[in-house]
Order: structure tokens, then C-alpha cells, then sequence
């Protein structure tokens, strides 16, 4: 990296021995060198992206190094797996992660949106006009583009089910398992309507909705669980319960295995009667151990991962298995608040802490066949946490990462939903609304910011403009139309991606967050406002 940043303005260089700009100094031109050299690096990354903009977008198959293969139509994966080398583009993968954190949908769209604002700045640049200028303007048009989507945006009743599905088929319609979203928007709007706090409803943490995936069968079967999914069988010695009615249970986070010696030391055993001692003390330790957790009434145990030794042995799940007690072992250290907000008990430490008011309740824990693999479900929970578990299934691997891809995606959108209630136009019509009144707007402005301002709206034309052309249609015959029936007082009509032709776009249920789209064009202008300041590349120890 630090090789190829000095040399890449050499290289910039004599494309821009025309301009006029920043030849007061010898100095100035370098630096405009490397400013237009970022930016072009920046904007050819969003080029390539740009092809997987909406529902006719084309996928991305992503080989890593090593063979690993991930088919995706998520802009933030595809950048964040790209093996980007330059500095400036690797702006450019922070942005779709910001865009991801924030809002979690819309991740192309920023990025294609900041690859069409770099390129207008190089043409701002190249007839003279000064980066602060042009990053003043820039922001002050973002602003003013933030308030007209806001003004254009419906408001939304969160209780609104219909319109919350809306949403979320928009954003799984772009995605490899659209054919799925019937059932999948259902899923994301319940799961994320479950998880809402009544005390604190604009804070929905989406580490309460687990997902579960599991190999075999199609994504048709993807179901939510009201409960919790191990995806895992039970572990048991022969004649251990795979099924418990009226579940005690109790999560442990020590080892029901003998204890070992530290890594440097070692016990020597010379003869059969140290062993056998030692094998009956084992024994006996366990036993207690064991008689100790079912004196506290539990009949399933839930243990959690152990690095320093086996969690469970042979021998202790063999004791298990005649206490009739059911387990699961190897519970991540990740999932056990989600375990224990779920079911209401508490993680115990140590044996002689376990006590019945730490255990949690349910109807029923069984082990259940699906698809290769077995599950352990935990069903009827008494008093349970708000959370929920997804178990998304799929053919391969493949198709389930994208799956469980998309299902976040959609998870994110009625987040955002819930955090700010309005919901806009999908198909590119607030882009090209925004477009035209901020073109207005240029008019009623002087100088230099006029001109900025009026690139900045045109740079917005880039997504009506890519979906058209992702679609198969003529982008500028479209773009052209969308523009006079704006012109004509229709803020609402956008490319009707199915039928290839404009309609009004919230017939077609086209709906997405405001969030979405403030965000998206919001974190863009930084990221452009970012590189335009950019001078110089140092190289540092
Ligand atoms: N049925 C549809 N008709 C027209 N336009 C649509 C439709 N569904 C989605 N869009 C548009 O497609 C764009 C979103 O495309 P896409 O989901 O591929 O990218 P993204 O949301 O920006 O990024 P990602 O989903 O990868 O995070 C939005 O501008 C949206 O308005
Ligand atoms: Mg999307």
C-alpha cells in the first residue's frame, strides 16, 4: 500500500496537465494530483458495485484466497470481502459499513450514490473551484436534500402491520431468496414486533433475535420459534431422555469433569492401587457433583463451552443419563445472556450456587430431527424474555449465508422503522424529487455554491439512472420522463422495475425507510466531503 501511493500520482499525472487550477505553486499540483487520483480510485470501486443496485441487480460471487465462495447482493459484504489495496477506496468500504451499522439496508445505494458525487466533484475540480468550496456546498446541499425527503415521507403507524411487510419485501425483493420474501417479511416484522420494548419502543436490539441456521430442506421451511433452538443434539450417555415434559432448567458455566493439574505439572501413577483410587475419586466428585444439581430439581443442563477442559466426559454424561437429566453442552459464552434473558434463569458459576429460583421453566425440551442435523427445542417457556430465534434453513451453505444476509437486511429496515417512523417511495422517485427541487433551489443561490449545489443534484440521478440500466431499460429515455412527470407535480411516480415501465411507484407497494435514505445520502457527502480534503498521502512508520 504505502508503495503505490507515491507512485500513483505519477501516473495521474498527465491527465490533468490541462487544468488551470493550482499552478500558482509547483507544489499545488501534486497535491491536486493526489486528490484527483483518490477520488478516481474511490469512484471506480463504487463502479463496481453498482451493477448489484435493485431488484434486477446482478449478484457477486466473491472467491477469497483460499477457494471460500460467497454469493451476495449485500454492498457492504461485497466491499468489506474485496481485497481493497488503495487508501482512498478503502474510504469507500468504511462508508457501506457505516451504512450498515446505521441502518443496515442501503448499502449500494451509498455507495453508488458517493462514486456519482466524486465524479461531479472531478469535474468541479477540474474547472477550477476550490475543494472547501466545493465541500461547503456539498454539505449545505445534503442538508437541504435531508429536509425535502423528509417532507416528501409518509408518516407510519408502528402497529401497522401491512406497511412495515411493505417495507420489508422491498429490501429482501433485491436479494437471491426474493422468490422467498412472502415468508420471510413476515418473519423479520413479527420477530422485530416481539423484541420491542413496551417501556423503551424506539429501542429494538437485534442481538434479541437469534438466527439459527440449519442445512437441508429449502428456505421455505424457515419458521420462527417461539422458545429457543439449540443447534445441537442433546449429548447423553445410553439411556440418557432426548424428550423432558415440565423442564427445569438450569444453565452452569463450570465443568462436570475432574479436575486437571496445571499445564507444567504432571502426576506420576506408579502402581494399580493409586489408579484405582484416583478413578474412584473421580467417580465420587462427579456423583456429587451430579447429586448436587438434581437436588436443585433441574432436569435439563445447559453447559457452556470450557477451554481449560472437557465440559462433560464420558463418565459424567453417563451419570447424567441416570439422573434422567437432559443436556445440552458446548452453549456459547456469546449466547448465554440471550439463554438466560430468554428463559429467565440465571448462568451459575459454581455448583453449590445452583439453586431452584435460578432455574427457568418450560412445557417442553426435546430433540428434534431437521433437515441433516438435529435441533433441541425449548418450547412453552414460562414468563419469557422478548426475544425470539429464526432457524432459517436452506439447500447449502451457500444459499443460507445469503439467506441469513437478507434476513438481516430486513431485520434493519424495520428497525430503522421503528426508530424513526416515516416511510418514502422506493424505484428512484425521492432521488429524482430531490433532484429537481434542489435544482430549483441552486437557482435562488450565487456563485459558486449555485454550481455546486446543481451538481450535487444531478449527481443524485445515478439511482433511477442504474436501476434502469440494471433493469434493461434505456436509463436516459427513463431518467428523461421521470424528470418531466416530476416537473408535472408527481413526486411519487419511479421505475416500476417489473413491468419496465414509470408508474406511481406507492401503488406498486415500493415502500422503504426514511432512515434509509437520509442516512444513505447523509453519510455519502461526508465521505465525499472527506476525500475532498485530502491532500496528501504520507507514508508513516
Ligand atoms: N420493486 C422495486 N421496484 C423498483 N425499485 C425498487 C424495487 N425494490 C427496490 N427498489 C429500489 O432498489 C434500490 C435498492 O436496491 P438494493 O437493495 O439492491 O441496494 P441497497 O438497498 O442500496 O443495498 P443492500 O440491500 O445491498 O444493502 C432502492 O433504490 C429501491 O428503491
Ligand atoms: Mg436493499
Amino acid at each position: 500500500m504505502t508503495a503505490a501511493a507515491p507512485a500513483a500520482p505519477a501516473a495521474a499525472a498527465p491527465a490533468q496537465s490541462g487544468s488551470s487550477a493550482g499552478e500558482r505553486y509547483t507544489d499545488n499540483k501534486l497535491k491536486q494530483d493526489i486528490r484527483m487520483n483518490n477520488m478516481s480510485a474511490a469512484k471506480k470501486l463504487a463502479d463496481a458495485v453498482r451493477t448489484s443496485l435493485g431488484p434486477r441487480g446482478m449478484d457477486k460471487m466473491l472467491v477469497s484466497g483460499h477457494g471460500d465462495v460467497t454469493i451476495t447482493n449485500d454492498g457492504a459484504t461485497i466491499l468489506q470481502k474485496m481485497d481493497v489495496r488503495h487508501p482512498a477506496a478503502k474510504m469507500l468500504v468504511e462508508l457501506s459499513k457505516s451504512q450498515d451499522i446505521v441502518a443496515g439496508d442501503g448499502t449500494t445505494s451509498v455507495t453508488v450514490l458517493c462514486g456519482s458525487l466524486l465524479n461531479k466533484c472531478i469535474g468541479l475540480l477540474s474547472k477550477g473551484v476550490h475543494p472547501t468550496v466545493v465541500s461547503d456546498a456539498m454539505g449545505m446541499a445534503c442538508d437541504k436534500a435531508c429536509e425535502i425527503l423528509q417532507d416528501m415521507s409518509l408518516p407510519l403507524d408502528i402497529t401497522d402491520r401491512e406497511s412495515l411487510i411493505k417495507a420489508s419485501t422491498t429490501s429482501l425483493g433485491s436479494k437471491v431468496v426474493a422468490q422467498y420474501s412472502n415468508l420471510l417479511s413476515p418473519i423479520a416484522v413479527d420477530s422485530v414486533l416481539k423484541v420491542m420494548d413496551p417501556l423503551r419502543p424506539e429501542m429494538v436490539d437485534l442481538k434479541d433475535i437469534k438466527i439459527v441456521t440449519k442445512g437441508g430442506g429449502t428456505i421455505d421451511d424457515t419458521e420462527m420459534v417461539k422458545g429457543l433452538v439449540f443447534d445441537s443434539k442433546a449429548s447423553k450417555g445410553a439411556g440418557g431422555p432426548s424428550k423432558i415434559e415440565g423442564a427445569k432448567i438450569a444453565l452452569i458455566q463450570f465443568c462436570i469433569s475432574p479436575p486437571k493439574t496445571d499445564l507444567e505439572n504432571s502426576v506420576i501413577v506408579s502402581d494399580y492401587t493409586q489408579m484405582d483410587r484416583i478413578l474412584k475419586e473421580e467417580r465420587n466428585y462427579i456423583i456429587s457433583l451430579i447429586k448436587k444439581i438434581k437436588a436443585s430439581g433441574c432436569n435439563v443442563l445447559l453447559i457452556q463451552k470450557s477451554i481449560l477442559r472437557d465440559a462433560v466426559t464420558d463418565l459424567s454424561l453417563h451419570y447424567l443419563a441416570k439422573a434422567k437429566i437432559l443436556v445440552v453442552r458446548d452453549v456459547e459464552r456469546d449466547d448465554v445472556e440471550f439463554i438466560s434473558k430468554t428463559l429467565k434463569c440465571q448462568p451459575v458459576a459454581h455448583v453449590d450456587q445452583l439453586t431452584p429460583d435460578k432455574l427457568g421453566h418450560a412445557d417442553v425440551v426435546k430433540e428434534v430431527q431437521c433437515g441433516g442435523g438435529k435441533l433441541v427445542k425449548v418450547e412453552g417457556i414460562q414468563n419469557m424474555g422478548n426475544t425470539v430465534t429464526v432457524v432459517v434453513r436452506g439447500s447449502n451453505k451457500l444459499v443460507i449465508d445469503e439467506a441469513d444476509r437478507s434476513l438481516h437486511d430486513a431485520l434493519c429496515v424495520i428497525r430503522c422503522l421503528v426508530q424513526k417512523r416515516f416511510l418514502i417511495a422506493g424505484g428512484g422517485a425521492p432521488e429524482v424529487e430531490v433532484s429537481q427541487q434542489l435544482a430549483l433551489w441552486a437557482r435562488t443561490l450565487q456563485g459558486m455554491d449555485a454550481v455546486c449545489v446543481k451538481a450535487f443534484a444531478e449527481a443524485l440521478e445515478v439511482i433511477p439512472y442504474t436501476l434502469a440500466e440494471n433493469a434493461g431499460l434505456n436509463p436516459i429515455q427513463i431518467v428523461t420522463e421521470l424528470r418531466n412527470l416530476h416537473q408535472q407535480g408527481n413526486p411519487n411516480h419511479g421505475i416500476n422495475v417489473r413491468k419496465g415501465t414509470i408508474t406511481n411507484i406507492l401503488e406498486e407497494n415500493v415502500l422503504q425507510p426514511l432512515l434509509v435514505s437520509t442516512s444513505a445520502l447523509s453519510l455519502a457527502t461526508e465521505c465525499v466531503r472527506m476525500i475532498l480534503k485530502i491532500d496528501d498521502i504520507c507514508p508513516v512508520r
